[in-house]
């Protein structure tokens, strides 16, 4: 199975600290943004991972990861040229995905909990042998803010609105995906949404409309944040910050 991790993107929400510096560079309490999602996918077991990057910071990611070696992992390099989206992002990777399962992540997300890996894995099985693509559920305050899914009473995904002004439910479709193999099939056929992004909840919106989707909720015990605003900036860095305290 091959990961590929997302770090072009303008971080608008985060000007002035991303004008000049990406904000998977920034910092998260004792390490740069981007080590979070790498050691994710290192523990779900993904040891071929591909970064996206804008052009101006290939070099930068390449002199900070070099080729993966240091968190036991291969890793290479593509560029975005414009930030259209991160489904426009993840078409950068086709070649490198061919024809395996993929693991797409994007790298402002922080995940934590006792119960992670067990699920990085049933995902990654889902994906590998039952054909199924994975999206991981979190509960949140502020759903305007994010992918929004429904499900029905057996927890299956019904549909998955961006940004909703009017949300449904609390259960935000946070930025880890896990798809079977031929996920680039799909890729031509997402259209400009109105915010003019390729957005990643069209792509999984057919999925779910396949029926081929499923959601694994990250309720009791776990700790995910979007580091993408100043306020989450801040509270993942104390999250963590608590964290290593307690391992100490
Ligand atoms: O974090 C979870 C949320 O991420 C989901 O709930 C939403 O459904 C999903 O659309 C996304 O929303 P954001 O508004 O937070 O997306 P953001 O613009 O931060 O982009 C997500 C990642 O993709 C980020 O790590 C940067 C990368 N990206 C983004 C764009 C627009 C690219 O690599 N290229 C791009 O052109």
């Amino acid at each position: 199975m091959k990961g590929v991790v997302l770090a072009a993107g303008l971080g608008k929400n985060l000007y002035p600290l991303t004008l000049v510096l990406n904000k998977q560079l920034l910092t998260v309490y004792d390490k740069p943004m981007i080590y979070y999602p790498l050691n994710t996918l290192a523990l779900a077991g993904i040891k071929d991972i591909l970064l996206v990057c804008a052009p101006k910071d290939v070099h930068i990611f390449k002199r900070l990861l070099g080729n993966g070696s240091k968190f036991n992992i291969h890793l290479s390099y593509t560029v975005q040229k414009k930030p259209l989206g991160p489904v426009n992002a993840f078409a950068m990777a086709k070649k490198f995905i061919g024809d395996d399962a993929c693991a797409l992540m994007f790298g402002d997300n922080i995940f934590y909990g006792k119960g992670l890996v067990n699920k990085l894995k049933i995902a990654a099985k889902n994906a590998t042998k039952h054909n199924k693509m994975t999206m991981f559920c979190y509960p949140v305050k502020d759903p305007k803010r994010f992918g929004i899914v429904q499900l029905d009473k057996h927890n299956n995904p019904i549909k998955i609105i961006e940004k909703p002004k009017k949300p449904k439910s609390n259960l935000c479709v946070t930025g880890l995906y896990f798809y079977p193999p031929h996920v680039t099939k799909h890729l031509p056929k997402i259209q400009l949404s109105k915010r003019n992004e390729y957005e990643i909840t069209s792509l999984n919106n057919i999925y779910v409309a396949n029926k081929q989707a499923e959601a694994i909720l990250l309720t009791k015990g776990y700790t995910w944040f979007d580091a993408g605003t100043f306020e989450s900036l801040l509270k993942s860095s104390q999250f963590v910050g608590s964290q290593r305290k307690r391992s100490n």
